[in-house]
């Protein structure tokens, strides 16, 4: 079943539990996380945490809860839900204040949902995705993973009203990440991703490919590509906690390769799997 956590209390999901003047509804002065469980058992559960603190150092949020704690809580939710294959989405906010711009002397608000997972399209697993290229509009600190979506979920939309699954996003000529993944492209059974900075999110999907390639003894370079190296990349891919890895196929309506999900992309995808499936053992 699906449930919800706020603060201490299991609540329904559709239940009414925020009050109005919660920053993250007014500022979106928050940071969350998104963690992909299999057969009960969250995946790379302690790399999340260790983002989710990262994230909170770098917007000032006082967190006084440890990751044990956060991973003791996680855990509960997860078996309270009663849900093998599902999604946690935790979400820490500054708190609940009358509106003001400055930090409240307030406790931080922790809140969770879990929900079934929404399975990948299988058409998509199997043929691959489009995307459109589109400026990255974001601010100056993509490696924390903030409640502030708004520029993503803009360029998402866009992609969707063209027919895509996701807009790839660029800074000048170079590609930065996906509104909701990192990037990857093939070229010369080389892989590169965009190095970690602070214009993109370090993915935790994108940690598990970096694995995979070593395992597969394929090479990986964290190096900035263009769209242009995009565009006449061999294979093309996207990563994250939800969808894993999506084979892009078609990026403004140019076909990539050979227009079929790539020998690359599938090797990783099938690694990704064996890690899922030792997790469930
Ligand atoms: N988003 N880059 C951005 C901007 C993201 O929002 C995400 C994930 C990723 C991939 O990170 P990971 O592999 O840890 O999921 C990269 C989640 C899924 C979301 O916002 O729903």
């Amino acid at each position: 079943m699906s449930i919800g956590y706020i603060n201490g209390k299991y609540i329904p999901l559709n239940e009414r539990a925020i009050p109005l003047e919660e920053r993250g509804y007014q500022f979106g002065d928050g940071i969350y996380e998104v963690i992909r469980v299999y057969n009960g058992k969250p995946f790379m559960l302690n790399e999340h945490l260790e983002r989710l603190i990262k994230s909170g150092n770098g917007i000032k949020l006082k967190i006084q809860q440890s990751i044990e704690e956060f991973r003791s809580l996680v855990n509960e939710a997860i078996a309270k839900s009663g849900l093998a294959d599902c999604c946690v989405y935790l979400q820490i906010t500054r708190g609940i204040s009358a509106r003001n711009h400055l930090f409240p002397d307030v406790p931080i608000s922790i809140s969770m949902t879990v929900k079934p997972v929404v399975p990948l399209q299988k058409s998509i697993r199997e043929k691959g995705a489009a995307a459109i290229i589109h400026e990255d509009e974001r601010w100056a600190n993509c490696y924390i993973k903030s409640l502030n979506l708004l520029p993503n979920v803009l360029a998402r939309q866009t992609a969707f009203e063209k027919g895509c699954f996701e807009a790839i996003l660029v800074r000048g000529a170079m590609v930065t990440e996906g509104t909701s993944s990192n990037v990857f492209i093939v070229k010369q059974g080389k892989v590169y991703t965009t190095p970690l900075s602070r214009n993109i999110l370090a993915g935790i999907t994108r940690m598990a490919v970096k694995k995979s390639c070593k395992e597969v003894s394929v090479e990986i370079i964290e190096q900035a590509f263009s769209k242009e190296e995009l565009f006449q990349a061999d294979e093309v891919f996207i990563t994250n906690t939800t969808s894993e890895i999506v084979p892009i196929v078609k990026v403004d309506g140019q076909i990539i390769g050979n227009g079929l999900p790539g020998e690359y992309t599938l090797k990783l995808y099938h690694k990704l799997q064996q890690f899922v499936a030792d997790l469930k053992e």
